[in-house]
């Protein structure tokens, strides 16, 4: 079995990081959002994996390199515009051949794996099994429709009136008989070759079409909230380790990470919290929740629930909460004690102030 790793896309719900990044390397405990996807391809034992990138190329091949980091081969495949999920399987025609595949989307967070039901497929391989995960409002995605048996007996994408409330979410296990189902189908209104569609032009055929429910912690880490919200899933989970230093007037609470060559002084950490290499935090007050990058610098500040990307500073900013800090920002006093604020804001930036 092979894998084709989806992270095209423009992520426009993320800006303003997706000006500068692809959504797909938005740091989740410091780690990308892509990389918890190849582990869980890794965990199937598939280790041929093509991943199809478009205008970020160049940053994702740098952060992932040729996978061997990670135990795997990875293929890098442009798709020069967003032409929709059945169009990149129609691109990786030449690599996939005729084996199965699993396609996963690279910004979709399933925490507990997919290896029972990569063994389902694999026990039965089915023309297409669908990995569904019951939501609230079915309506942003493509929507399963499935018989007493876990068959798929009708699927739509993103429809307005929903006939079951199982979302498709990201992860698709198929024979090769996807590829004649891709070359049957048109663009979509929206201008897409949708997967969903080919999956419906296998169904019509009569091909056997099955649907796993995932009921583990799902996301599709489109927006600044989830992100944030999958960010706390993943530090419920950290081992707590100190490799870093810590002064006698800190403290630390709780499940705390701190990476070699951080500096923690007359600071309290309340976990669950990690702070990355490097990163020096002094007279701060930093949890829970909170997960700080890299050679980033904080000083005199409050921060809870919140992201901070590597290289950034923060410097006496008493309460902080809730916050996506980009890579390389600057917070705080200006250097010359001004009275007033200011601020040197991006395009799409939102900036909370306390009332
Ligand atoms: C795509 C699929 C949709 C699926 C969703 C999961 O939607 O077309 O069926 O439910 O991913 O994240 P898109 O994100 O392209 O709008």
């Amino acid at each position: 079995m092979k894998a084709l790793v989806l992270s095209g896309g423009s992520g426009t719900r993320l800006r303003p990081f997706s000006y500068s990044m692809p959504k797909q390397l938005i740091p989740v405990t410091n780690k990308p959002v892509l990389e918890y996807a190849l582990e869980n391809i890794r965990d199937l034992g598939v280790t041929e994996i093509a991943v199809i990138v478009g205008d970020w190329a160049p940053q994702i091949s740098e952060a992932l390199g040729d996978g061997s980091r990670f135990g795997v081969r990875i293929t890098y495949l442009r798709q020069d515009r967003p032409l929709g999920l059945a169009h990149c399987v129609a691109l990786a025609r030449p690599f996939l051949g005729e084996d199965d595949f699993v396609m996963y989307l690279g910004d979709n967070m399933l925490p507990t794996g997919i290896t029972d039901i990569g063994a389902e497929f694999r026990g039965s391989r089915p023309a297409a099994q669908l990995v569904v995960h019951k939501v609230a409002d079915p309506r942003a995605f493509g929507v399963a429709e499935l018989d007493a048996d876990g068959r798929v007996v009708a699927l739509e994408e993103k429809p307005e009136h929903p006939r079951s409330d199982l979302a498709l979410i990201g992860v698709y296990f198929f024979t090769s008989a996807i590829h004649e189902a891709v070359a049957a189908i048109a663009p979509s209104a929206r201008g897409e070759l949708e997967i969903t569609d080919a999956i419906q032009w296998l169904v019509g055929q009569g091909a056997r079409v099955r649907a796993s429910e995932y009921t583990g912690y799902w996301k599709d880490t489109g927006q600044a909230d989830d992100v944030l919200d999958c960010n706390r899933r993943m530090l419920a989970e950290i081992t707590p380790r100190v490799a870093g230093d810590v002064d006698a007037n800190s403290e630390i609470i709780g499940p705390v990470v701190i990476e070699e060559g951080a500096r923690v002084v007359r600071s309290r950490i309340v976990g669950p919290v990690i702070i990355g290499a490097d990163t020096v935090i002094e007279d701060c007050h930093i949890g829970p929740d909170v997960s700080i990058d890299r050679d980033c610098v904080l000083r005199s500040t409050r921060l809870a629930d919140s992201i901070v990307m590597r290289e950034a500073s923060i410097i006496r900013v008493p309460g902080l909460h809730g916050s996506l800090i980009g890579r390389c920002a600057s917070i705080g006093p200006s250097d010359h004690g001004a009275s007033h604020s200011r601020l040197v804001v991006g395009d799409h930036t939102r900036v909370e102030v306390a009332a």
